[in-house]
């Protein structure tokens, strides 16, 4: 009798992710870019990393709102790797680090499934127990760190103090509550290898897919796939796509110099008041023009929202057949034109505002054609 055996599937089970834990920025000014989300986003400052603190070389802010946590990082001498990494890419996002059950069982399912390692599993201890990490690379200089709080008691991270933190910025409440998703430009022809890292990899599956027909405009073009942990971790992959002019994942990726997070996306339960509170605020969003409303109104004017708001706020609208989703798009909070933020809040549709891409991009373009600037 002869057995045979299919194709044998990697002996370690994908490891468990439960969700997200906070999202680490490398920046060149931690100080400045903590200021400026706390002002102009509405974050609290929680605690602070730093030569204070017991911790050399880096200055780090925690910043909170709802349940989202960033993390601001710069470095503070000459030959910090936090350093070299703004030289390349500019201020960016580092880190995505998952909550884990077991931060070292989780490392050795990524790297026995083909993970490349960052850092071994190692312990910060301090008087309110062990945190353990542990951290793999993904697309570009990007990379995963694996968290396990079970035996941390204290605030955050050994290193980080809420003494000494600055004031409470005034301003109107904006009521973030979420990381809804978060999203990565890859390499060209390269989207399909990344889909298969967290699929193979983390054990995430395919949420959605878009290809250039479904996700263009006449001068620029993009695919994308979403992968998910089947939960909250939502990861949306995008490639540039052959168009007229240069995708604007291929213009993202020539700036950042690589793959990197294009956007991160929060939820609220109220994107009215969020998006009346971030204008009062300061922060500038990608603007659609009038006709993007009169075509709007057209197609979805039985939507039960608040139209007058949407419009007088300039939210965007997007309707699937499981309900509509209501978003904005901020300009980019870096120097270089890259990372933006995406302000969402969900009315059943689990999408991600493909029909707002198309219609946005071609009102700006109709705009720009106008004044013959395309
Ligand atoms: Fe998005």
């Amino acid at each position: 009798m002869t057995i045979t055996s299919p194709t044998p599937a990697p002996s370690t089970p994908a490891a468990r992710l439960t969700g997200w834990d906070s999202i680490e920025f490398w920046v060149g000014n931690a100080r400045a870019m903590a200021g400026f989300l706390a002002g102009s986003f509405g974050f609290t400052i929680t605690a602070y990393a730093g030569p204070e603190t017991g911790v050399e070389g880096k200055a780090s802010y925690l910043l909170e709102q709802g349940n989202i946590r960033l993390v601001v990082t710069a470095g503070l001498t000459p030959e910090s790797e936090i350093w070299n990494h703004v030289r390349r890419h500019g201020d960016g996002a580092h880190d995505l680090a998952f909550l884990v059950d077991d931060a070292t069982a989780t490392y050795e399912a990524a790297i026995a499934r083909g993970a490349r390692p960052v850092d071994e599993p190692y312990e910060l201890t301090d008087e309110h127990g062990v945190l353990r990490l542990s951290s793999v690379a993904t697309y570009g200089e990007t990379k995963h760190t694996f968290v396990d709080r079970r035996d941390y008691r204290g605030y955050y991270c050994p290193g980080f103090s809420r003494h000494g933190i600055p004031p409470r910025q005034a301003g109107p409440t904006v009521g973030l509550v979420d990381i809804d998703h978060v999203v990565g430009n890859v390499e060209e022809h390269r989207l399909d290898e990344w889909v298969s890292f967290y699929e193979d990899v983390m054990g995430f599956t395919q949420l959605r897919h878009f290809d250039e027909s479904q996700i263009s405009t006449e001068f620029s073009a993009l695919r994308s796939t979403v992968v998910w942990n089947g939960s909250t971790i939502v990861m949306p992959l995008n490639e540039p796509a052959e168009g007229k002019h240069k995708s604007q994942i291929q213009e993202y990726i020539d700036t950042y110099r690589g793959p990197g997070v294009q956007h991160l996306a929060f939820r609220t339960d109220d994107v009215v008041q969020a998006i009346g509170s971030l204008r009062s605020r300061g922060v500038r969003f990608l603007e659609a023009n009038d006709a993007y409303y009169e075509d709007l109104i057209d197609r979805l004017g039985f939507l039960d929202i608040p139209w007058d708001d949407i419009r007088r706020l300039g939210i965007l609208v997007d309707h699937e057949p499981d309900g509509h989703l209501l978003q904005l798009f901020t300009e980019p909070v870096t120097d270089r034109p890259t990372v933006f933020i995406e302000i969402i809040e969900r009315g059943g549709a689990r999408g991600f505002g493909e029909g707002n891409f198309k219609a946005l991009f071609e009102s700006i373009e109709a705009e720009q054609a106008r004044r013959g600037n395309l």
